[in-house]
């Protein structure tokens, strides 16, 4: 075949996620019990040369135009910074971003720039520090801190934070959060939590809404629809008290983006997944090992893409939980 990543639904996947690692330093509770999880074995685990044949085959003959790399968390590969300077030496130069939890951010922050890293993405759902060790067991909020400004200060910019808010937990470091953001220049975005938590506790009742948290940063700033193009953006945006600052909010569940969604991923350990939800699996790795040439890894990535699924289907009574946690497939 040739061509790019279409699928049944006439949507192209133009941009890869890609997972470099299950592992993770910190235990948010929503994503992560705090005894860690079964990790991959390392054998299993896509080498750093695999990782850049993939992202090679993504790019020069799937048209992927975007790489993200995400984990796990993405700090905790160790050829992390040769991985992004490999993608960054592609052609077409394909947009790289890295989306992780900014602990040992501020060290590497100028080697990715160098490496042509374009921006960051950091997850942080509270500026209390006696409430990030609660959720996340781990005591390094000015880790994180450091990491965003670092991030800042190396001009891998947009800087943009992921809060997730849960019921009961932090919904009260929402306005917090978009303060610190406001006056450190970080664009901020509240993400309604799916369900892709390890333990299969996520119930529809208990998230918290975008409504919600619209209705809750109302009650502190005016906010006003950002007419600017979303495209297939996830996030919907505001001006925040008249603007230039903005405030997003990803509504995956409620108001779900799937039907113009662009996305393919890979998994740490090789197998191509179309979708968060997806049921099934496609295993490049064991193809790329057993001698499979570019050509043939691209087909079968394209045949993996046909499989995917109008949407995620989280309100259909059918719905099942995939079996891997968001950690492991890649947020
Ligand atoms: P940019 O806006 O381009 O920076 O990227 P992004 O928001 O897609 O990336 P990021 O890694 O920061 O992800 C933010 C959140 O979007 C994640 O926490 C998920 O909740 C959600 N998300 C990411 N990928 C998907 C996806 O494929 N499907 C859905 N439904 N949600 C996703
Ligand atoms: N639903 C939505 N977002 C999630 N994240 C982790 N688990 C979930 C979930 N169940 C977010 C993290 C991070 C991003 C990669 O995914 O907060 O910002
Ligand atoms: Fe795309 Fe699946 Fe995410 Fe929907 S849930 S936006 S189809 S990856």
């Amino acid at each position: 075949g040739s061509g790019g990543l279409v699928d049944r639904y006439g949507r192209t996947a133009t941009d890869l996620r890609v997972s470099l690692t299950d592992r993770c330093n910190l235990r948010c509770t929503y994503c992560m019990p705090p005894e860690g999880l079964d990790w991959l074995p390392k054998t299993e685990v896509l080498t750093d040369d695999e990782i850049g044949r993939l992202v090679r085959i993504g790019v020069e003959e799937l048209g992927i135009r975007e790489v993200r790399f995400t984990g796990g968390e993405p700090l905790l590969r160790p050829g992390l910074v040769g991985i992004v300077a490999a993608a960054t030496a592609l052609s077409p130069r394909p947009e790289v971003s890295l989306t992780t939890n900014a602990i040992g951010l501020s060290r590497v922050a100028p080697a990715l720039a160098e490496a042509g890293l374009d921006r960051i993405n950091v997850s942080l759902d509270t500026i209390d520090r006696t409430r990030f060790k609660q959720l996340t067991h781990r005591d390094r909020l000015d880790d994180v801190l450091a990491g965003l400004a670092a991030a800042r200060d190396a001009g891998l910019t947009p800087v943009k934070v992921n809060a997730v808010l849960m019921r009961g937990l932090n919904e009260e470091d929402a306005v917090p959060l978009l303060d610190y953001c406001l006056e450190h220049g970080y664009q901020l975005r509240f993400i309604e939590q799916m369900p892709l938590d390890a333990h299969h506790a996520w119930t529809r009742g208990e998230m918290v809404t975008a409504e919600d948290i619209l209705e809750r940063l109302s009650a502190a700033h005016s906010l006003t629809p950002d007419t600017e193009e979303r495209g297939s953006a996830p996030a919907e945006r505001w001006l925040v008290d008249g603007g230039p600052s903005t405030v997003g909010v990803i509504a995956s569940v409620t108001r779900s983006f799937c039907g113009t969604c662009d996305r393919t991923r890979l998994t740490a350990d090789g197998q191509i997944r179309n979708c968060l939800f997806a049921r099934e699996e496609s295993d490049l790795r064991t193809a790329l090992r057993d001698g499979a040439t570019d050509a043939e890894l691209a087909d079968r990535w394209r045949i993996a893409t046909l499989g995917k699924l109008p949407g995620h289907g989280i309100d259909d009574p059918s719905f099942l939980q995939p079996n891997r946690p968001m950690s492991a497939i890649g947020g």
